[in-house]
This record gives structure tokens, sequence and C-alpha cells, in this order.
């Protein structure tokens, strides 16, 4: 028996880009984490309208999805959980920043095994804890899932294993997100989020907790939001296309309930 392949380079098994590849020189590129259950990715049509959307942004010719979806079959046919990873380059480009004229574009497609996350996070909910890190305000970059991920990697290194995420806040002081996640917070019934225009990623979750949310008649404001903010909050979750919904219990020495709405969108979304 073939061994089934674990990557996939513009649709052929392979362990290696170019050394000349734009994403790996500038982190010029784009890139998806899906959930796959049962064989088939989760929300696809919703991340492949981000990566297209993604790509028109930065001026990257749009990948063919239907062969991403092929790379996706190839890779996670038969497999019960896992999590795939696409990643789109502007491809090989010669010297210096400035792009190539005709971008071939690089896919590259990745299954790995699902995360076994401690159970007590869904049940008990999520430690957290705010970064030191501030990220950069650039409305252009502003949303997107592209490669350039310095400042996540460097507030990622900030904490071990004694906390579940670390909510990261913009060179103003506002909170932004997670570094893998999207945050909200309940007050009064209603659900906050903070805005993404000047900086942070627009999650698939966020997208999908905002529709079920307005589906349940809960209202959504998306608004600057401050460390205060989050602290007066009734309840506090945290959203990522492979954890979906985790409810948020401490945050540094705050600590809140497994709050109803919570519980609901968490159950609601479950059955989407
Ligand atoms: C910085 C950042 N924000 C938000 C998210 C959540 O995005 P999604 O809901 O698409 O998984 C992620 C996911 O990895 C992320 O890396």
């Amino acid at each position: 028996v073939t061994p089934r392949p674990a990557i996939l380079v513009n649709g052929v098994p392979a362990k290696h880009v170019a050394a000349d590849d734009r994403g790996l020189h500038y982190g010029d590129g784009l890139f998806e984490t899906i959930a796959v259950i049962a064989g088939e990715p989760r929300r696809w049509m919703r991340h492949m309208a981000r990566l297209e959307s993604g790509c028109a942004r930065l001026g990257i010719p749009t990948p063919d999805t239907g062969a991403f979806l092929d790379d996706a079959r190839t890779l996670c046919a038969g497999r019960d959980r896992a999590v795939l990873k696409l990643i789109v380059t502007r491809g090989r480009g010669g010297r210096g920043y400035r792009p190539p004229s005709a971008p071939q574009p690089t896919r590259i497609a990745v299954c790995s095994n699902w995360p076994e996350w401690p159970a007590r996070i869904a049940d008990e909910g999520a430690r957290v804890r705010y970064c030191r890190m501030r990220l950069g305000r650039n409305p252009v970059l502003a949303g997107i899932k592209h490669l350039s991920r310095l400042e996540y990697v460097l507030a990622r290194a900030e904490w071990g294993n004694e906390y579940d995420e670390g909510l990261l806040r913009d060179d103003a002081g506002n909170v932004v997100e997670g570094t893998v996640s999207n945050v909200f917070a309940v007050s009064r019934g209603a659900l906050y989020t903070p805005d993404l225009s000047q900086c942070g990623v627009a999650g698939i979750m966020r997208e999908a907790v905002m529709e079920q949310a307005q589906r349940l008649g809960l209202a959504v404001h998306t608004r600057p939001m401050t460390r205060d903010d989050i602290a007066q909050a009734d309840e506090l979750l945290l959203t990522n296309s492979l954890h979906e919904v985790w409810p948020v219990t401490q945050l540094e020495k705050q600590h809140y309930g497994v709050g109803p709405l919570t519980r609901r969108l968490m159950e609601s979304l479950r059955h989407e």
C-alpha cells in the first residue's frame, strides 16, 4: 500500500518548496487552517472566500479552489479528524521585493494530526493572559490571514503551558484578538467583538458566530474594545476554526463563569 502523502506542493507529494519562493523570503502569501471532520473540510466555502479576498487584496492571482479541494480530499480522505493547512504564495520570485509581473503562485496543502487540547478547556473554560507584544496597525493588511506572522510568533513565545491563550492589544492599547483566536465579550445579553479594521485576522469562526448570534436573535456589535470593556464583560469567549468556541474562565486574575449565552452558541454551532 502506498502511504498517504501528508504534503502536496502544486498537487504533487513533496517535502520541500523551492528555496527562492517568496513565501519563504517575504511572507508573501496567505494561509488557511481548516478542521477536517470525517474526511471533509469544515466551512470550506467560507475559507475559500477569505483566501480569494486575501489574494485580491495582495494582488496574487486567485488560486484554483477546485485544485485545492482535490488536494484536501487526497490528503484527508478517511481521516476522522485532522487539520488541513493550505498556503498560497506569490511563487518563485528572483531577487528583491518587486513582485514578478506574471507571478505563478505556489499551492501548498499540509495535513496534520488533530491537536489534543485538554478536555478541561471546553468543559471548564480557557485560562488566558494578556501578551506584552502589541500588534502594529496597518489597515492595508488588517483582517487577512497573510504569512507574515512574526508578531504572533513572539507573542506565543511569552508563555509555556500555564495559559491556553494570550490576548493581543494593538499599539494604541485596544484589545484585538488572541494569538490564534478571535474574542467576543457578552454584556447584558449582547455580543461585542473588536473592530479589525486596523489589525488582526478576521476569523472564519468569528464570522460564523456573528451569523449564528443573529439567527438566535442576539445583537452583535463590532467596535474598538478596551481592556476595561473586557474586564466588565459578563462572559468571554474565544473562537477558532479548530476548537470553534472556547469559554474563557480566567483572564489574568479575573474569573468568569461559563455563561448561558456561550453555552447556547457552543451548542447551536455544533449542529450548524
Ligand atoms: C491571529 C489569529 N486570529 C484569529 C484566528 C481565528 O481564525 P479562524 O476562525 O479562521 O480559525 C486565528 C486562527 O488561527 C489567528 O491565527
